[in-house]
């Protein structure tokens, strides 16, 4: 793999992406809005991935081996991207998200086994529904027609659709577990979250009955969404560690890295914190790992990225 576009790439693992990429000698070139500079040694080509001529005048003549497409969150802009790069790429790999296989964003998710992992088939690209008439071109329509978290999950399971459908390329869709920083912080604060209130000795909200969920780290999907691109499957691949973890077990980290207790308080049809889940859809890695992909444990690397998260708290 020699030639790569990555869209996105400015942040967190997006930004270790394109450097990895770099720094194994392939040729990259990163598309975004150019809210910040690349890294030296790329390419840099701005364009908004919503709007299709300035999209395809940016990108010109170019062509690729791979497309690594990092900020693909509707059907309408898979549709925009597929008619962009489909004569310019052979393999586009979409970084996608385990929100897809949420029970409660899709009346069409097979209800999931407890302590049974989820896998690939669950969500099936090439028969889920795209329905028309969706705005998804309009992010002020959408709101009124799904919630955030509906929006969220059911724009990557039909981005997914349109991209495996008549696909002009070989098409792979990486669904990330919740990404925790070792080698950078994770903007998201879902970490500090919980930080910030075991070291205050405030209680963390959580589900009555809760399950686990899936983890990954920052480094670690980024060196998969390398592989993904150099590799020859297609299809959706899982992207986790090895070993779930329960909000409660992550809290028992934290409590264990700052020497505190954990407090909980039950929220009862409320808002729980965000790792608290009252339903299950952890992932099982399997696909990934047999096809090759070595992935690490949770627990080896989480005390890193508490400890980073504690670090941030404090202001050092
Ligand atoms: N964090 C998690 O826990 C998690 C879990 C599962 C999946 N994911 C997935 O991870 C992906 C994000 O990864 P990342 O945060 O590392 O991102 P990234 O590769 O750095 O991409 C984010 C950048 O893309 C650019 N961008 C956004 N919209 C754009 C547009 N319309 N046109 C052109 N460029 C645009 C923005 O930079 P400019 O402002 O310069 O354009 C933005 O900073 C998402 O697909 C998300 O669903 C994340």
């Amino acid at each position: 793999m020699n030639n790569v576009c990555v869209i996105g790439g400015s942040r967190y693992f997006g930004r270790r992406l394109i450097e990895s990429l770099r720094d194994s000698g392939a040729r990259v070139t990163v598309i975004n809005r150019g809210s910040v500079p690349p890294p030296p040694g790329i390419t840099h080509l701005t364009a908004d991935r919503d709007d299709e001529k300035a999209l395809g005048a940016a990108v010109g003549n170019r062509e690729f081996d791979a497309v690594i497409d990092q900020v693909c969150y509707t059907p309408y802009q898979a549709a925009i991207a597929r008619r962009v790069f489909g004569r310019r790429t052979s393999r586009y790999v979409m970084t996608s998200t385990m929100e897809v296989y949420d029970p409660a964003t899709s009346e069409l998710i097979p209800p999931a086994v407890p302590e049974v992992p989820v896998t690939e088939e669950a969500v099936d690209p090439a028969s889920w529904p795209v329905p028309p008439g969706q705005p998804w071109h309009d992010p002020g329509r959408m709101e009124g027609v799904f919630g955030e978290a509906t929006r969220y999950a059911e724009g990557k399971r039909q981005a997914e659709a349109v991209f495996t459908r008549e696909s002009p390329f070989a098409f792979v869709t990486v669904r990330s577990a919740h990404v925790l920083g070792i080698g950078a912080r994770d903007f998201t604060g879902r970490l500090e979250h919980y930080v910030e209130r075991i070291l205050a000795g405030r209680p963390v909200d959580v589900h009555r009955d809760r399950f686990p969920t899936s983890f990954i780290n920052d480094e670690e999907i980024a060196g998969l969404l390398f592989w993904a691109a150099g590799a020859e499957f297609t299809g959706a691949v899982n992207a986790s560690s090895h070993g779930e973890l329960s909000v409660t077990g992550l809290c028992d980290l934290i409590a264990a890295e700052t020497g505190r207790k954990a407090d909980y308080r039950l929220v009862d049809g409320g808002e729980a914190s965000p790792f608290s889940f009252d339903r299950h859809y952890a992932m099982g890695n399997g696909r990934a790992a047999r096809l090759g992909y070595a992935f690490s444990t949770t627990t080896d690397w989480l005390p890193k990225a508490i400890a980073m998260a504690i670090d941030l708290r404090k202001g050092t």
